[in-house]
């Protein structure tokens, strides 16, 4: 037992030590000193040269137009700018649940979203473009030719409506442009629907421009605000109109092209990668580890909460024991996450950052699976060892404490270790809501590069050797514990 509180002594120091050390932000990008008042722009970085990540200076960092723009608001109204990168279709719950307080996404005020959130004046056209293969080239003269074919789009764009009415398309909805980008190179969808400023950073000998023309119209771009928030619609609109009449709108724009125009060399091996992104992976490997750790000890304390439940005495109690085991390892944990992180936040205005959101999820599902754990662990020692310490005159939580639960925790300790290895793991799951753990700053990585390989398979490695040198420590630990039984 003594061994046990050791161990549990260190996983607590290696908490607190993370918890300190690694920065508590959510998704990536807060600029300027804290204390003042804040500023939280939702954007979906993938958008060049709206917003995207670069490396600068060895720095992850998100630059664009918009970026560049909601700079300016912020200054104008004092406040601190915090960015907060999530996917094109989840920006319009984050401005709605109060995630965020405004969206600067090259998105299009369209009557469809004015019914739920206002809109800024606007402050950039573009038109609709086709991407194809270059080999392509010939296939596509018009719209019509564009018929029953595999098409990538943007979940929740305007180009997936566009897409929609093309007879017969066979639409492939993404998160991320790069992603519809790299289905296109590899020949998953032969077409893709993207504006032309965007297109423009993805063009080179393998990728180019159809002839046909999805839309004659422009399409404007504006910024998203919360319904009602006519203080902060005006203070934006206030910003718009100084960029605008000092040119300075153009200017950006011209120098998030010359941004997105420098590329990255696409030859990387998987080395060099690793070598000028490890930093990227370093916050990664913090952030996973920090949720790993606190998934691991709330779900134990939950676990241990659910386990006693359902061997007690009050059926009551057993069947709410049940209940918990049942619904949460019936149900998959992207729902359980999705619901804890916007249903929450949108029917009843609880908030948690991905942080939070990530450790209640990982707590709360592995609660389950460690409560049958243990369960099965107490109901497998032998009965009469709790009657032979009870003859002995001993209560029955001495004879639980001393006699039962040792034997029972030495019996599931490689049942145990095991659910450490899959939280692990499963925290990758976290990285949808901008977790910014090893899965997240792979696709960052990947992002940037434009590599479809190398990103993840150096986040495997890590992966690996995290949960390896776990099983290596859990299996000490279990030689120890079987030394005792040789005395
Ligand atoms: N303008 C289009 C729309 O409003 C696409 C915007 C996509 N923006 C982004 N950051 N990915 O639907």
């Amino acid at each position: 037992m003594k061994l046990i509180s050791r161990y549990t002594m260190m996983l607590l120091a290696l908490v607190v030590l993370l918890t300190t050390v690694a920065p508590v932000a959510s998704a990536t990008g807060t600029t300027g000193n804290s204390g003042s008042k804040k500023l939280v722009l939702g954007t979906s970085a993938d958008f060049a040269p709206y917003e995207f990540h670069k490396v600068i200076d060895g720095k992850d960092q998100i630059v664009g137009f918009d970026i560049s723009i909601a700079k300016e608001i912020a200054a104008d109204l004092g406040a601190e700018l915090v960015i907060e990168d999530m996917g094109f279709d989840g920006l319009l719950p984050a401005l709605q649940s109060g995630r965020v307080d405004m969206v600067i996404s090259g998105m299009t005020p369209t009557d469809e979203r004015r019914q739920s959130i206002d809109f800024s004046d606007t402050y950039y056209k573009s038109k609709q473009v086709i991407m194809i293969r270059n080999a392509d080239k010939d296939k596509y003269p018009t719209m019509a030719d564009l018929e029953n074919e595999k098409i990538g789009v943007q979940k929740g764009s305007i180009q997936e409506t566009i897409g929609q009415g093309i007879p017969g398309a066979k639409l492939t909805a993404l998160d991320k442009i790069s992603d519809i980008v790299l289905q296109l190179q590899t020949n998953r969808v032969n077409a893709a629907i993207v504006e032309d400023t965007v297109a423009a950073g993805y063009l080179d000998d393998v990728i180019g421009l159809a002839p046909a023309v999805p839309d004659e119209e422009q399409a404007e771009a504006a910024i998203g605000i919360r319904k009602g928030n006519t203080e902060l619609l005006n203070a934006v609109n206030g910003t718009l109109e100084r960029l605008k009449s000092e040119n300075k709108i153009n200017q950006m724009v011209t120098e998030a092209s010359q941004l997105m125009a420098d590329k990255v060399k696409k030859d990387q091996n998987i080395f060099q990668v690793f070598w000028q992104y490890k930093s990227f992976y370093a916050t990664g490997v913090g952030f996973t580890l920090l949720l790993s750790a606190l998934g691991v000890i709330f779900g134990v304390i939950i676990g241990l909460i659910i386990c006693l439940l359902r061997l007690h005495d009050v059926s009551i109690l057993r069947w709410i024991g049940t209940a918990y085991v049942e619904v949460i390892r019936g149900t998959p944990m992207l729902v359980q996450l999705m619901i804890i992180y916007y249903g929450l936040a949108l029917t009843f205005g609880i908030t948690f950052s991905p942080l939070q959101a990530g450790i209640i999820t990982l707590s709360i599902n592995s609660g389950a699976y460690l409560a049958e754990i243990f369960r099965a662990g107490i109901q497998g020692v032998d009965r009469g060892q709790l009657e032979a310490a009870r003859s002995l005159g001993m209560g029955r939580g001495a004879a639980m404490r001393f006699i039962v639960l040792p034997q029972a925790f030495k019996a599931v300790l490689p049942a145990i270790g095991n659910e450490f290895v899959t939280i692990i793991k499963e925290s990758s799951i976290i990285s949808v809501i901008g977790m910014v753990d090893i899965m997240y700053q792979a696709s960052v990585v990947k992002n940037i590069t434009y590599q479809g390989m190398n990103p993840f398979l150096i986040a495997a490695a890590i992966y690996f050797v995290l949960t390896f040198i776990l099983s290596k420590l859990l299996g000490r630990l279990e030689r120890k514990l079987g030394a005792s039984d040789r005395r």
